[in-house]
């Protein structure tokens, strides 16, 4: 059934365990993440980025996700929309029906320049109150995502989410979940070296945490950059360079101080890309056709991926 994230998150809370979500952009990848999530009985949180609706339409990846709603009617499936440039991007995606929104306001409509705080609280209230009338969910965020690498004292500081200016935010805007900045950052390249001792600051988590314990918090770029699959694309013409992500224990510690949504997309980009690149480059595929093997050697390495995940988070017995 098609839930809300505040439905969801709350129950999450209530259990102590955090949810993936995992964006989504083609059927292959909707299916592994619900034929992991049918195996290991999880909740579900799918989210749709403006890259994706550029690259499948809104209306196919709406359509893809109500498709695991009949297909899966007792799986919970968050339908979200990630990183929303603006209230009026969110009002689509609320008038076509997805249960949850994130207005991202800590960057201008340019999805570049970072906005002032006051801007953030003017268009994620706009958005709760809009939302909050058609019982859709709210994800708001402050602070400046990056990876905190080569960065030390004042400038490490403002890439971190402000305790006080999150607390102020909550209370203005009454959003369902707030991502926080602590450490992370978008894409395959976080981290140069190999991670040793913390990569996240979980201390500025804990003090988040003790100052807004109702608050749900997400995790955004927290894939974990799977070291096997780097190597699996590379040894089969890839050209990826040394990369590391966080750790899934870092992650699993992060849940215990109240993330709960925890974005994951990159992760599967390389899963799918270096199961393909291995299944074209064996010898005794060379006289397969079917390009649906292609694909569900891509599927298959993602489902994988997807159900440590659900494991590792603790949503798996929770569906
Ligand atoms: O926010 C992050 C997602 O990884 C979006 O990526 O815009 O390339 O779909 P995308
Ligand atoms: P990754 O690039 O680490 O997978 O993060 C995705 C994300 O945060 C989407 O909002
Ligand atoms: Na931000
Ligand atoms: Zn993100």
């Amino acid at each position: 059934a098609l839930v809300s994230l505040r439905q969801l998150l709350d129950y999450a809370a209530e259990h102590g365990f955090g949810i993936p979500a995992f964006n989504i952009s083609n059927m292959e990848q909707v299916q592994a993440i619900m034929q992991a999530a049918d195996a290991c009985d999880s909740p579900v949180i799918m989210q749709g980025s403006a890259g994706a609706n550029r690259y499948a339409g809104e209306v196919f990846l709406r359509h893809l996700i109500m498709a695991t709603v009949e297909q899966y009617p007792h799986i919970p499936v968050v339908m979200h929309r990630d990183h929303a440039p603006s209230p009026d991007i969110c009002a689509q995606a609320i008038q076509s029906g997805f249960s949850s929104v994130m207005m991202d306001g800590s960057l201008l409509e340019d999805m570049k320049t970072p906005a002032s705080f006051d801007y953030n609280v003017d268009v994620t209230r706009t958005v709760v109150k809009m939302a909050h009338a058609c019982g859709v969910s709210v994800e708001g965020e402050i602070g400046c995502l990056g990876s905190l690498e080569n960065k030390t004292g004042q400038a490490t500081n403002r890439l971190l989410t402000d305790p006080e200016e999150a607390v102020e935010f909550v209370e203005q805007t009454q959003v369902d979940a707030l991502a926080v900045a602590i450490g992370t950052s978008h894409g395959a390249y976080k981290f140069s070296k190999p991670p040793t001792g913390e990569v996240l600051v979980i201390s500025r988590l804990r003090e988040l945490q003790q100052r807004l314990p109702n608050t749900h918090f997400v995790m955004h770029g927290s894939s974990s950059v799977p070291q096997d699959w780097l190597k699996v694309i590379n040894e089969y013409g890839g050209d990826i360079p040394q990369t590391y992500g966080v750790p899934v224990n870092e992650i699993v510690e992060g849940i215990k101080y109240g993330v709960r949504k925890v974005n994951i997309d990159t992760d599967l980009r390389m899963a799918s890309t270096g199961a393909i690149r291995r299944y074209i480059a064996d010898p005794t595929n060379a006289s397969e056709l079917d390009s649906r093997k292609i694909y569900q050697s891509a599927r298959d390495a993602m489902q994988a991926l997807c159900q440590s995940r659900y494991e590792a988070f603790g949503s798996a017995g929770h569906a």
